[in-house]
């Protein structure tokens, strides 16, 4: 599979030459295309690969600030389909694994920001109705073993600025992790069912504070492989001046994930360089879901 991160319209000709070129049986967008921007949506949506897309808060900018779906955002969707897959299931065979959608345009924290958009679109207001929808998703998989994808990671994973989806803006420190994901994934587990990996972004690779750090974006506990996939602006040049752009490739079988890496793709859709990143451990940290949240 590949993971493509925040886009913010950083994407090439190359890219695409990239992905149909190496084929994964599946291709997972976190979101972050552009601000609600449709033509950015129509070049991702007309990929001739195999795609499952999670649209991220730039993509409903406009939306959130009117509380309604607006027309391009509404278009977008109709773009995209059945490969949006907020609240779905996508099988992968091949991998051993099923793909849950999580919540769309999240921008982490505890808030929908517009529960009167979440509503209209997905006939959801809360939190608890989100991470309900996430289970329903998980409840229809033909596989035991799951990918969760999501535009942000849950709440759980750390609260320091530097953490997965810590807080690094406005007064920095804070877990800015969704909470309607962090439930979701309790429940699925208590189902019997295994979190594999949960696939996100929004949280980008620089922190605002401290100026100059970044954050951590590969993370396991126990089971679980978290990962991070902004790395912004996805497109950088290298000390040779040569433009590069970044993908995440994981490598599966039987439900398992057997390698990940960091690719670095030239502007002929050639893969660059290809590293395997550290992942830190995460452990100890204290259950998110308090009774309140507790599903019907
Ligand atoms: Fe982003
Ligand atoms: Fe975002």
């Amino acid at each position: 599979m590949a993971v493509v991160g925040d886009v913010h319209r950083w994407w090439r000709a190359a890219d695409a030459t990239f992905l149909e070129r190496t084929r994964p049986d599946l291709s997972l967008f976190v979101g972050d295309l552009g601000d609600e921007d449709v033509e950015m949506v129509r070049a991702i949506a007309s990929l001739s690969v195999p795609k499952a897309v999670i649209l991220g808060n730039h993509d409903a900018w406009q939306s959130f600030g009117r509380k309604v779906c607006t027309d391009k955002l509404r278009t977008s969707l109709e773009l995209l389909g059945d490969d949006h897959l907020a609240f779905a299931v996508r099988e992968v065979p091949r991998a051993g694994i099923s793909v849950i959608g999580a919540r769309p345009f999240s921008w982490g924290g505890q808030s929908l920001r517009s529960p009167e958009l979440y509503d209209e679109i997905y006939g959801i207001r809360t939190m608890r109705q989100s991470a309900a929808a996430i289970v329903d998703a998980a409840r229809s998989a033909q596989h035991r073993d799951l990918v969760i994808l999501a535009h942000n990671g849950p709440l759980g994973l750390g609260a320091a600025t530097h953490d997965l989806c810590g807080k690094d803006f406005g007064k920095p420190g804070g877990d800015w992790g969704d909470r309607d994901l962090a439930l979701a994934i309790q429940r699925i587990e208590g189902m019997g069912l295994r979190v594999r990996a949960v696939v996100a972004g929004h949280m980008h690779h620089k922190l605002v504070h401290p100026r100059g750090g970044e954050r951590t974006r590969f993370a396991r506990r126990e089971d679980t492989l978290f990962v991070n996939a902004a790395r912004v602006p996805r497109v950088q040049r290298d000390e040779d001046g040569e433009e590069l752009s970044y993908f995440v490739r994981m490598s599966w079988t039987r439900g398992e994930c057997t390698g990940i890496e960091e690719v670095w793709v030239d502007v002929h859709g050639d893969v660059r360089s290809a590293t395997t990143p550290s992942i830190t451990a995460i452990e100890g940290l204290a259950p998110v879901v308090d009774e309140t949240l507790e599903l019907d």
